[in-house]
């Protein structure tokens, strides 16, 4: 695995790594508060980023193209604005919903950018 299939297998690692220490410490203090955003870190975060990284590991032609290097950017950059914004947001801090919002709408177009990447990719003649 290499390039932007391994940056974005790395991503995933550190999102399910401080997704779970979150669950553990919603589970130990049996305060849920927390619940979206480790529901988030844990989906959107590590099991998106380690579709991505398969994806491009089995599509390196797609991977090769700057196109795919601007999705890591946009959905790395974006995730951690959402989801450290959704945490800051739910801890209280009401001044981070403009940053949760740029980060939603921002993940939202990473996923737009990698339809067009993936559908052209796989609808392509052989
Ligand atoms: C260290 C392991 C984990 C712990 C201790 C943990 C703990 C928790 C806790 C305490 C909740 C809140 C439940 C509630 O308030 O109803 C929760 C919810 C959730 N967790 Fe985890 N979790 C762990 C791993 C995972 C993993 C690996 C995933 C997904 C890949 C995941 C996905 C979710 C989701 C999606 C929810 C929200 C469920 C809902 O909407 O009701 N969690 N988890
Ligand atoms: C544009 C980005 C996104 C926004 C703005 C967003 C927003 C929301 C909102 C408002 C909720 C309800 C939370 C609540 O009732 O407390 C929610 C729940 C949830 N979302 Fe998202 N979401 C986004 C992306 C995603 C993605 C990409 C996934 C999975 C791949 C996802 C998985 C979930 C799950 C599992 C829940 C239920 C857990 C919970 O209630 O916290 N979301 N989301």
């Amino acid at each position: 695995m290499q390039g932007v299939a391994r940056n974005f297998f790395t991503l995933a690692i550190v999102y399910a790594l401080i997704g779970m220490g979150l669950g553990i410490d919603m589970a130990i203090s049996q305060d849920h508060t927390q619940m979206p955003t480790h529901a988030h870190v844990m989906v959107a975060g590590w099991l998106m980023s380690s579709v991505f990284a398969f994806f491009y590991h089995l599509f390196p032609a797609a991977a090769a193209s700057a196109l795919a290097k601007l999705h890591f950017w946009l959905a790395a950059v974006s995730g951690i604005l959402l989801m450290a914004g959704l945490y800051l947001l739910l801890a209280g801090n009401e001044a981070m919903e403009a940053m949760t919002a740029v980060g939603s709408i921002g993940f939202y177009a990473a996923m737009a950018l990698f339809a067009f990447i993936a559908l052209r990719t796989v609808y392509r003649p052989a």
